[in-house]
C-alpha cells in the first residue's frame, strides 16, 4: 500500500498552532514540531469508528491499547515492559514538569544537555526547581559539512553536579541536534546518574523517527538494567504519527516507589487522556507500521536533499554541521550570516523557523528547521532561504 506524503494540506485557517502563527502573511511555518502530513489511514479510521460510537465519557485504556504499547516496546526495541509500569499522560511537556516536581524539591537542581528542547530548561523553573545546563561539545568532521558530532562533555557534566542535583533530563534521540546516543554513552550516563544518586528521566518521544537504519533505538532503561529502577522513560505516538493535538503520551516507570512518587505529583492536576487519544494511540502502534516506514523513507529523502544543498552555493551561509540521524528537525548554524535576529530575517523572506536561543544557543547562531512536510514545501522553503541569504547586507 502506498501513502500520500506529497500533497500539501490546507492548514491555514484551521486550529493548527503551527499555521496560526502567520495568519495573514506568506510565511511558510517550519517551526513547531508537527508535520504537514495527514496521520496514517489506520489512525483516521480508528478515530472515525470511535466518533461513530458517539459517547465520549471519562476514559481508561482498554487492554488492546495497552497491548499495542507493550507489543511495540517488545518488537521494536526488545524491551519487555509490564503494563503496570505505564502511566498515561496528556503530554510529555506535562511529563517533564511532573518529573521535576516528583523528584526534586524547590531549590534543587535538574541537569540537561544543551542545546535542547526548551521545556527541558523551563520545566524545573516552573515549580521553583533549578535548571542546570551542560553544553554538548561539538566536534567538527573532516569536511566541515554535516559530518561533525555532538558529544557529551563528561568533564563538564561531572563538574556541574552539586549536593542539590537530583535529576537528569536526557533527550534521546536528541532534539534539536538529531543525534542518537550510542550504547556506551547511555550506559555511562546511567552509571553517572547512579554514582550521584540522580533520577534519570529519558525523553524518547522521537525514538520511532530514527532515520539511520543502522542505529536501533536503545531505551536507556534497557541499556542499563542494573539502573532501570532509577529511570523514568517518556514516550508518545505524537511526533511519529502526527497526533500531538490528541494529547496522548505515557511514562514507563519500572520501580513501584518511583511510580508512586510520580503519580502523587500528578494528583488533581494532570488531566486524563481522552477517548480519541487512546483510539489513535492503539492504531498508531498496532496498525500503522507500513505508514511509518513510508514516512521514514520520505524524511530520509528530505534529509539527503538538505544535506546535499545546505552549506553550498546560494545556501552556503546555512550550515548543517552533523548528520541528521533522527527526527525531522534540522539544527542549522547561521552564524556566518552575522544576523542579530536570524528568525526575523528569514520571516521577512517567507520562512518561519524556531530560534536557537530558546534551545540554549547563543543569539544569532542557530535556527531549527522542521522538514516534516511535503517536498514541494521544503523546496519552496529552500528557494526562500537562498533569497534570504543573498539579501544579507
Ligand atoms: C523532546 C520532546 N519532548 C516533548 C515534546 C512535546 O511533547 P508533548 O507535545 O507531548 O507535550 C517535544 C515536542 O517537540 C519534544 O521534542
Amino acid at each position: 500500500m502506498s501513502f500520500d506524503f506529497t500533497t500539501v494540506p490546507a492548514r491555514l485557517g484551521t486550529d493548527s498552532q503551527k499555521w496560526q502563527k502567520y495568519p495573514a502573511t506568506d510565511i511558510l511555518p517550519m517551526w513547531v514540531a508537527d508535520m504537514d502530513f495527514r496521520s496514517s489511514p489506520a489512525i483516521i479510521e480508528a478515530l472515525h469508528r470511535r466518533v461513530e460510537h458517539g459517547i465520549f465519557g471519562y476514559a481508561r485504556p482498554v487492554k488492546s491499547t495497552v497491548d499495542a504499547v507493550v507489543d511495540a516496546c517488545a518488537s521494536r526495541y526488545g524491551w519487555a515492559i509490564d503494563p503496570a509500569w505505564i502511566i498515561w499522560l496528556p503530554g510529555l511537556v506535562c511529563g517533564l514538569n511532573v518529573t521535576a516536581q516528583a523528584f526534586a524539591a524547590p531549590g534543587e537542581e535538574v541537569l540537561c544537555l544543551t542545546p535542547v528542547y526548551p521545556p527541558f530548561m523551563t520545566a524545573p523553573k516552573n515549580s521553583g526547581r533549578v535548571s542546570v545546563t551542560v553544553p554538548l561539545a561539538f566536534r567538527a568532521g573532516p569536511s566541515g559539512r554535516a559530518d561533525g558530532t555532538w558529544e557529551i562533555d563528561w568533564t563538564a557534566l561531572e563538574a556541574a553536579v552539586t549536593p542539590r542535583t537530583k535529576l537528569f533530563f536526557l533527550c534521546n534521540p536528541h532534539n534539536p541536534v538529531a543525534r542518537v546516543f550510542r550504547r556506551d554513552e547511555l550506559a555511562r550516563l546511567a552509571e553517572f546518574c547512579a554514582r550521584h544518586d540522580l533520577i534519570l528521566c529519558s525523553d524518547e518521544i522521537h525514538c520511532d523517527l530514527i532515520l539511520d537504519p543502522s542505529l536501533p533505538h536503545l531505551p536507556t532503561a534497557l541499556v542499563a538494567p542494573e539502573h532501570a529502577s532509577r529511570t523514568v522513560t517518556l514516550m508518545a505516538p505524537s511526533k511519529t504519527y502526527n497526533v500531538p493535538g490528541l494529547g496522548t503520551s505515557f511514562a514507563i516507570i519500572p520501580d513501584s516507589a518511583l511510580r508512586a512518587r510520580f503519580v502523587r505529583a500528578t494528583a488533581g492536576i494532570v488531566a486524563e487522556v481522552t477517548t480519541l487519544g487512546f483510539a489513535a494511540c492503539e492504531a498508531a502502534y498496532r496498525d500503522s507500521e507500513d505508514w511509518r516506514q513510508g514516512l521514514l523513507a520520505t524524511l530520509r529523502s528530505h534529509r539527503d536533499h538538505l544535506t546535499a544543498t545546505l552549506g553550498t552555493g546560494a545556501l552556503s551561509g546555512i550550515r548543517l554541521e552533523a548528520p541528521l540521524e533522527a527526527t525531522y528537525l534540522a539544527w542549522l548554524n547561521v552564524s556566518a550570516l552575522g544576523l542579530a535576529d536570524p528568525v526575523a530575517h528569514f520571516e521577512a523572506h517567507g520562512v518561519g523557523l524556531s530560534d536557537g536561543r530558546f534551545f540554549g544557543a547563543k543569539p544569532g547562531d542557530y535556527v531549527r528547521l522542521n522538514f516534516g512536510c511535503p517536498r514541494a514545501t521544503l523546496d519552496e522553503a529552500l528557494r526562500r532561504f537562498a533569497a534570504a541569504v543573498s539579501a544579507v547586507p
